[in-house]
C-alpha cells in the first residue's frame, strides 16, 4: 500500500501496478496496456466494415452479380427459365448486408467520441511523460477538457487574447482528433441516401400473343369465309365514341381534369375512346391492353396505326368505268322503284386500285401503305315528304394511311412510356438491338409465305359478285374491309336495298303498323352511326337510324327506304359539324381501327411469346463519386490518426493508466508539501490552493509555475535497473529505454 504517511514525493507516485511483498525493496513495474489499441482496433475495424459494405452496395449488391436484369437467352446469370439459381433470394440477402451496415454504422457513430476518449485519455499520460508541462497544463488533460465546448471557446479566447497557458499542443491535437471523428457520421448521412429499385423475380410468359408473321405462316388459314368482315360490322354497329378501348394505345393524354375539363377523361374512366382521334398523340393498335408494362424485361409488340382523311371531289374525279377497272371494289345501290313522287337515292362506292392484292407484307420491319375510297352519294326528295336529309350529289374521297410494325412496350428502363414505331424487326437478336435484356419472343421463322389471293371476277354492280370474292381474300386492308362491311355483300344497305327489291320486308302491314306505332325497337344497330356521334358519345339528334333503329313509317317499303337515305346521308353530312366536319373522318379513323384489331386477332394461332415480370423492391444506397472520395479520405486520416495515438500511448510505458483523480490527488499530494502556507512566502499565493472555496483554478499563478510532469529522478548512470519517479524532475520517461522498474522508498 502507498505510505500515505510519508507523504514523500517518490512513494505517493509510485507506479500503480503490483508491488512485491517485501517491504524493505519495493518496486513496481511501469504500465504499458496495449486494451486500447485493441480498441480502437475493434472500432477502426467496424468503422471501415460498415463504410465499405455501403460503398459496394451502391455499386452492385452483394451475392448476385448485378442490379437490374440482364438477360441473354444462353449466359442468362440465373434468371428466366434456363437454370435459376434462386435470383430473388440473393437480392434479398443483399439487402439484409445493408440493413447490418446500417446498425453497424450507427453503433460506430455512437462510439466515435467515446473511443476518441478514451484513446487521447491513454495517450495523455505519454504525452504528460515527455513534456515538460506546467501543472495548469496537466490538470487540463486530466479533466479531459477537448471534450467541453467551454475549452473550444476559451481556445478562441486564448487565440486573441494570447493567454492560452492552460493549453497544450495534445490539447488542440485532441481537439481535432474529436471534431474529425464527429464530422464523419453527418458527411457519410450527408452524402448517403437510398434508392428503391425493382429486382427480378421470375419471368412470366404469355405464349400466344399474334404477330403480324403469323398471318403469313403455313398454318394460317388462306381463305376467309367472310367472318372478319361480318365481325367488323358488329363492332361497327356495337362501338360508339364514348366507348373506351383498352387496346387503343397512345402516348399520352392529358387527364388533368383541373386544368381542363376534358370530358373523354371523364367518360371512359382514364381509357382512350375514339372521341377525337386527332387528339391523341399517336394512337395506335396493339393486342395487350394499354399501358400494359413488361416490368423489368425488355419486351416488343405489333402495332397498327392508320389515319383516314376525307376530301370532297368533284364528279369527274369519281373513277369513270371503276365497274369494269381489274380487282377494283365496286358496288352501286339505287332505288330502282322510285317513282317520281317519291324520295330517291343512288350510291357508289368505288376503291380502283386492285384489291385482291394484300397490301400486307410478311414482315415484321415497318410497312406503310395507303387504300382509297370513293364514293357516289346522290338523295333527291320529292313534294309531300318530310325527309331531314340533304339533297343533292356529293362525291367523296376517303384515304387511309396504315402503318405498322413493332414497337416496345412499356417497361421500367423505357420510364413505362410505350416505345416508337420501329424502322426494323426488333425480335432480331444482334448487339445493339437485343442483346441483353429482352426474352426470345419468336421462333425463328421468317419464311415468309406469299398469301394466294383469290382472283376478283370482276363485277356487274351489285355487292353480290363484287364483294364475295373480296371478302374471301385473307389480309384486306383496313379500309377495304371497312367498305365491305359497310357496303358489301350482307350490309346494311345490301339487306335493305335487296328487301325493297323483293318487297320482302317478312312482315306484314299490320304487323309494321304495330311496330311503327309502338316504336320498338326491331332493326338493330346501324353499323358505323354509333361512331358519327360526338366527342362524348350523344346520339346524332334528328337522325332516327342512330341508337335503335325502327319502323320509320307504318309502309315497310317507305320505311326501309327512308332508313337507307338516312344512312347514306350521314356518309355526307354530320349533325354536328355539317357537311365539311372531321366527325366522318374521324369514324373512318376509328373504323380502320377496328378494322385492324379485326384483321390481326382473327387468327386463332398466335405464336408470338410476350414475357414480363414487374420484380420486387429493393433497397439501394445511393453514394456519389465525391461522396465516396471525401468520407474515405476523411474516415482513412481519422483512423490513422486514432489507431497511431493508441499505439503511442501503448508504446509508452506509464506510472499510471490514466490521469484519473487518483492520478491527480496524488500529483496533488506530491506538491503537497510546497503547497504549504508557509509564513516567509512572499505572498499568500499558494495558500490558495488548498481547501478554501474558490471556483476554477483560473488566476492562480502557481499552477503555472509549478511542474506538472513526472520524470525519473533516478542518477543517470549506475542507478540501477530501478529507477524513481519524481515530479517535474529527472529524465523524460520515454517508450524505448526506460527502466521498467521504479521504486518506491
Ligand atoms: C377534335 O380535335 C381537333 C384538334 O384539336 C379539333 O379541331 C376538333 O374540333 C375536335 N373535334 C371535336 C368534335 O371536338
Ligand atoms: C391483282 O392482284 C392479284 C394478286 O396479287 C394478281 O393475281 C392479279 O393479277 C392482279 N390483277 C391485276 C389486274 O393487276
Ligand atoms: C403511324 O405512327 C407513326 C409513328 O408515330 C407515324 O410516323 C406514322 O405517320 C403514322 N401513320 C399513320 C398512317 O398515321
Ligand atoms: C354473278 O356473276 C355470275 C357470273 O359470274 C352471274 O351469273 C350472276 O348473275 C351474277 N350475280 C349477280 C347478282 O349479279
Ligand atoms: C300493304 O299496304 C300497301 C299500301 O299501303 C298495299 O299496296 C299492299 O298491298 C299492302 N300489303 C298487304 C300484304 O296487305
Amino acid at each position: 500500500m502507498p505510505d500515505l504517511e510519508s507523504k514523500s514525493l517518490t512513494s505517493t507516485l509510485a507506479p500503480e501496478g503490483e508491488r512485491p511483498a517485501t517491504s524493505s525493496q519495493q518496486w513496481a513495474p511501469l504500465q504499458y496496456s496495449a486494451s486500447i489499441v485493441f480498441f480502437a482496433l475493434c472500432y477502426a475495424t467496424m468503422a471501415v466494415i460498415a463504410w465499405a459494405t455501403t460503398c459496394y452496395l451502391s455499386f452492385k449488391p452483394i451475392g448476385a452479380k448485378h442490379y437490374g436484369v440482364v438477360v441473354l437467352y444462353k449466359k442468362n446469370d440465373g434468371y428466366g427459365s434456363i437454370g435459376p439459381k434462386a435470383y430473388h433470394q440473393l437480392y434479398a440477402q443483399s439487402e439484409e448486408w445493408f440493413r447490418a451496415a446500417r446498425v453497424l454504422a450507427a453503433i460506430v457513430a455512437t462510439l466515435t467520441i467515446p473511443v476518441v476518449t478514451s484513446v487521447c485519455a491513454r495517450a495523455a499520460v505519454a504525452f504528460h511523460q515527455r513534456q515538460r508541462l506546467t501543472l495548469r497544463q496537466t490538470m487540463t488533460l486530466a479533466n479531459k477538457a477537448w471534450i467541453e465546448p467551454a475549452t473550444w471557446l476559451r481556445l478562441v479566447g486564448a487565440g486573441i487574447t494570447g493567454r492560452g497557458n492552460f493549453a497544450s499542443s495534445f490539447l488542440i491535437a485532441a481537439i481535432f482528433l474529436n471534431l474529425l471523428g464527429g464530422i464523419i457520421a453527418p458527411l457519410q448521412q450527408l452524402y448517403l441516401s437510398t434508392a428503391t429499385i425493382k429486382t427480378p423475380t421470375w419471368p412470366i410468359l404469355m405464349p400466344q400473343n399474334i404477330d403480324l408473321m403469323d398471318h403469313f405462316s403455313k398454318f394460317a388459314s388462306s381463305f376467309d369465309f367472310g367472318e372478319t368482315t361480318a365481325l367488323l360490322r358488329d363492332r361497327l354497329a356495337s362501338t360508339g365514341t364514348a366507348t373506351p378501348q383498352a387496346q387503343l394505345w397512345s402516348r399520352n393524354m392529358t387527364c388533368n381534369s383541373l386544368l381542363t375539363l376534358n370530358l373523354e377523361c371523364v367518360i371512359a374512366g382514364g381509357q382512350y375512346t375514339f372521341s377525337n382521334m386527332s387528339l391523341l398523340e399517336d394512337p395506335f393498335f396493339a393486342q395487350l391492353p394499354s399501358g400494359f408494362s413488361t416490368g423489368l424485361i425488355r419486351q416488343f409488340a405489333p402495332r397498327i396505326n392508320s389515319t383516314a382523311r376525307r376530301e370532297s371531289i368533284t364528279k369527274d374525279e369519281f373513277p369513270q368505268g371503276c365497274d369494269a377497272l381489274p380487282g377494283a371494289f365496286y358496288v352501286s345501290y339505287e332505288n330502282i322503284s322510285a317513282l317520281n313522287d317519291f324520295p330517291g337515292f343512288t350510291f357508289e362506292a368505288c376503291m380502283p386500285a386492285n384489291m385482291s392484292a394484300t397490301p400486307w407484307r410478311a414482315t415484321r420491319d415497318r410497312q406503310d401503305f395507303s387504300e382509297v375510297l370513293y364514293l357516289a352519294v346522290n338523295l333527291t326528295t320529292a313534294a309531300g315528304w318530310e325527309v331531314q336529309v340533304p339533297t343533292g350529289a356529293y362525291f367523296t374521297r376517303i384515304t387511309v394511311n396504315t402503318s405498322a410494325g413493332f414497337f416496345e412496350l412499356p417497361n421500367y428502363m423505357n420510364g413505362g412510356i410505350a416505345g416508337p414505331l420501329l424502322a426494323e424487326d426488333p425480335t432480331v437478336r444482334a448487339p445493339g438491338k437485343c442483346d441483353l435484356d429482352c426474352e426470345t419472343q419468336t421462333y425463328d421463322d421468317l419464311s415468309s409465305k406469299s398469301r394466294r389471293a383469290t382472283p376478283s371476277t370482276n363485277s356487274n354492280g351489285t355487292a353480290f359478285n363484287a364483294t364475295q370474292n373480296l371478302e374471301n381474300n385473307v389480309n384486306k386492308g383496313p379500309l377495304l374491309q371497312t367498305a365491305l362491311a359497310l357496303f358489301g355483300l350482307g350490309s346494311f344497305i345490301d339487306v335493305r336495298t335487296r328487301a325493297l327489291q323483293s318487297n320482302s320486308f317478312g312482315m306484314d302491314n299490320t304487323t309494321a303498323l304495330q311496330l311503327y306505332r309502338s316504336n320498338q325497337c326491331t332493326g338493330g344497330m346501324v353499323p358505323f352511326l354509333p361512331l358519327l356521334r360526338d366527342q362524348i358519345g350523344q346520339e346524332q339528334v334528328g337522325n332516327p337510324i342512330d341508337g335503335c333503329s325502327h319502323q320509320l313509317t307504318s309502309d315497310p317499303a317507305d320505311s326501309a327506304h327512308l332508313e337507307i337515305m338516312y344512312y347514306l346521308s350521314s356518309f355526307v353530312y354530320n349533325r354536328y359539324d355539317g357537311f365539311f366536319g372531321e366527325r366522318i373522318t374521324n369514324a373512318f379513323s376509328a373504323a380502320a381501327f377496328l378494322a385492324n384489331q379485326a384483321w390481326l386477332l382473327s387468327t386463332s394461332d398466335g405464336r408470338l411469346m410476350v414475357s414480363y415480370d414487374l420484380g420486387t423492391d429493393l433497397q439501394v444506397p445511393l453514394l456519389s463519386l465525391t461522396g465516396i472520395i471525401v468520407v474515405s479520405v476523411l474516415l482513412g486520416l481519422f483512423l490513422l490518426v486514432l489507431l497511431s495515438v493508441a499505439v503511442y500511448a501503448w508504446r509508452t510505458p506509464t506510472w499510471t493508466t490514466t490521469l484519473d483523480a487518483f492520478a491527480m490527488l496524488r500529483i496533488g499530494a506530491a506538491v503537497g508539501a510546497p503547497l504549504r502556507p508557509t509564513r516567509d512566502s512572499d505572498e499568500a499565493e499558494n495558500e490558495r490552493l488548498l481547501l478554501f472555496p474558490r471556483n476554477g483554478a483560473a488566476g492562480v499563478a502557481a499552477l503555472d509555475q509549478m511542474p506538472g510532469w513526472v520524470g525519473d529522478a533516478s542518477p543517470a548512470e549506475g542507478g540501477g535497473a530501478v529507477g524513481q519517479l519524481a515530479l517535474g524532475t529527472g529524465r523524460k520517461i520515454m517508450g524505448r529505454g526506460a527502466r521498467l522498474k521504479y521504486r518506491c522508498d
